[in-house]
């Protein structure tokens, strides 16, 4: 196992280039199981989590081809019909399979996906859309298993406990696509992700209107042939080397990255005292060198997102003042609270809230990652804290992050990588 570690204490200053976006790339990866065609994606970032994708369309019998950031997809009559435990278990996305693959084969068996630290993920909304579109399903053995033969076009209200699900909408539209008559998805997901999905589908041949709205409308078509797709890029790599610069006390330049999808961390931002402008698709942050105090609430989109909570907390521990988090999409996505207060922060959980008090320095400390965000937020810590910082189980950050610590070389940080 790897580890990192970070002499803190530097300003970040330079450029950073950000990656396609892994959350975009793996319900689209899972999409071309709509097609018999070859399908060509690119700017796919090359993290662990879209190997394991790669893997699943393997295991079904979908040839693919791997070239730096770009994937070829030759789905040519698979026959696969089982996503296996062994591969769900270790990436939830892996859920997003189960749509398309209702929507070709006869019989389907997905993998339950299992437990995850940041909180119950239950996949009622996905079993609920799918059925709604006709779906016969059952759970037997730790597996869904699913048939889909007599499916029709329904109206779905997809919103639960806390609003609508990301990969449920990805799942129902996918499904929908395949499906004889009109679905209507009431309080569907509207992250640039669930777009960048629909733009796909759409190249594939899908009728799909209103995604980036909370009604989606999608008529099934007979067929989908193959198409070419470029990802979008990673707005929450973006925001996390934002927040990086801001709670360095650097100033750096982010190139490819859309403010329209960071609309809400720019206005905290600019709210602790960063200075941030734009030009086309590049980003300027400045600290600035007193961050004032801020409150968020993380929402679906165009909201606060919870991926980029546990990184925004670093920053609240660094400003002068109380702030408070209250998360509304994992209410108990808190597990970076006790390695941060490890490092001097003063962080106290309060429900699905926590109350951060600033500090004027955090100290560089062993420290465990817990899960990718988390694993983010650490690495942020570490850059602002004086002293080494070492940050365990880095194979969380992997999941994510493509390269972190070469990026954060290159904009001067003192982070690199040992064995364990
Ligand atoms: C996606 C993202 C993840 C992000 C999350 C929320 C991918 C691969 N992952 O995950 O990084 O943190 O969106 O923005 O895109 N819920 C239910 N029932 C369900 C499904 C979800 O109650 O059937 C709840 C969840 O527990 C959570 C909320 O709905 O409280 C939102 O989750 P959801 O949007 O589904 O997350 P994912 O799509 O799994």
């Amino acid at each position: 196992m790897d580890k990192l570690v970070i002499e803190g204490g530097r300003k970040l200053k330079g450029t950073v280039q950000i990656s396609g976006a892994k959350n975009a790339a793996l319900p689209i990866l899972a999409a071309t199981l709509l097609t018999q065609e070859k399908c060509v994606i690119s700017n796919v970032p090359p993290l662990r989590d879209v190997q394991t994708m790669v893997k699943i369309l393997r295991s079904l019998g979908v040839r693919v081809q791997m070239q730096d950031s770009r994937i070829t997809v030759y789905p040519a009559k698979y026959k696969g019909y089982t996503a296996p435990y062994k591969l769900v278990s270790t990436m939830r996305a892996s859920i997003c399979v189960l749509g398309p693959l209702l929507a070709k084969q006869a019989l389907v068996r997905v993998s339950l996906p299992g437990g995850c630290v940041i909180g119950p993920r239950p996949i009622d909304l996905h079993l609920k859309g799918l059925s709604a579109l006709g779906a016969k399903i059952k759970i037997e053995h730790g597996y869904i298993v699913a048939q889909g033969k007599k499916m029709k076009g329904a109206r779905i209200y997809l919103g639960g406990p806390f609003g609508s699900s990301v990969l449920a909408t990805a799942n129902v539209m996918m499904a929908a696509t395949l499906t004889p008559g009109i679905t209507i998805i009431e309080n569907a997901a509207c992250e640039p992700e669930v777009v960048d999905l629909a733009n796909f589908l759409l190249k594939m041949g899908a009728k799909i209107h209103g995604q980036k709205t909370h009604t989606i409308e999608i008529e099934g078509v007979k067929k989908l042939h193959g198409a070419e797709h470029k990802i979008i890029n990673d707005r929450i790599e973006a925001g996390t080397y934002m927040l990086a610069c801001a709670i360095t006390g650097g100033e750096i330049s982010i190139k490819g990255a859309s403010i329209s999808h960071l609309g809400v961390l720019i206005d905290k931002l600019k709210g602790v005292g960063t200075t941030i402008r734009h030009s086309g698709d590049t980003i300027f942050v400045k600290a600035t060198r007193r961050l004032r105090p801020v409150d968020i609430t993380t929402l679906p989109f165009p909201g606060f997102p919870t991926d980029l909570q546990a990184q925004m907390m670093v920053l609240m521990c660094m400003a002068g003042g109380i702030s408070v988090i209250t998360e509304k999409v994992y209410p108990e996505r808190f597990m970076h609270i006790s390695e941060l207060n490890r490092m001097g922060a003063r962080v106290m959980k309060e429900g699905s809230s926590a109350i951060i008090e600033g500090v004027p320095k955090l100290s560089g400390a062993p420290v465990m990652a817990s899960d990718l965000r988390a694993s983010a937020a650490l690495v942020l810590a570490g850059l602002a804290a004086s002293g080494r910082t070492e940050i365990s189980r880095v194979y969380h950050l992997d999941r994510g992050y493509k390269t972190m610590e070469e990026k954060l070389s290159r904009l001067g940080a003192k982070i690199w990588r040992e064995k364990e």
